[in-house]
């Protein structure tokens, strides 16, 4: 396991991103990013796991989660949680009250993980992704305690 300290999420530079991009797959960075941006998780200076945040031209309306993703050594540790963690506080200091994110109705670890963060099913369809099985969407309140937690501080 990491200990959490050791791991830092910071938004993307442009000055970071060949050395970001030589490592993990940011997949969005071939569409336009006018609407939003990565956030990258370090570790000792390597990047070792990005998420992608959607502010405008999303499904539900919301800020959206996207792209996730950890390298497959790093999985496990909370690298995710903290990507996650941390885009919910952005979201909030710019003043919405709920994240949205879809995953795979395939991808039960991705679901779990997300279920345990407090998202919840949206009331809308799933969608299909990239050819791939349908992703179903979730949305969590990060402004309001969920399940007897404070929100997560800095
Ligand atoms: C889904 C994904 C992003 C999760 O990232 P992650 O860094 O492994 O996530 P976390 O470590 O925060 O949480 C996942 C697991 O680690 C456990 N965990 C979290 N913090 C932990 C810690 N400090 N110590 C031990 N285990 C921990 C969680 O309980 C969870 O357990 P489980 O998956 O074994 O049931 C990663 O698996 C991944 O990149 N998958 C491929 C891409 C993908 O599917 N993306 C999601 C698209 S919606």
């Amino acid at each position: 396991m990491l200990p959490e300290a050791v791991i830092e999420i910071r938004i993307l530079t442009d000055e970071e991103l060949p050395r970001v991009d030589a490592t993990l797959p940011l997949d969005r960075l071939t569409g336009s990013m006018a609407d939003g941006g990565y956030l990258i998780a370090w570790e000792d200076g390597s990047p070792i796991g990005h998420a992608y945040l959607a502010w405008a031209g999303t499904e539900l309306g919301l800020p959206e989660l996207q792209d996730v993703f950890v390298t497959p050594d790093r999985r496990g540790a909370g690298v995710g949680t903290a990507l996650t963690r941390k885009a919910e506080r952005l979201v909030a200091a710019q003043g919405y009250d709920r994240l949205s994110l879809s995953v795979g109705v395939r991808n039960p670890r991705a679901r779990a993980l997300y279920e345990r963060l407090g998202y919840e099913p949206a009331d809308h369809p799933p969608k299909e992704t990239r050819g791939t099985s349908p992703a179903a969407f979730r949305e969590r309140n990060v402004t309001k305690p969920r399940h007897g937690l404070p929100p997560a501080a800095d």
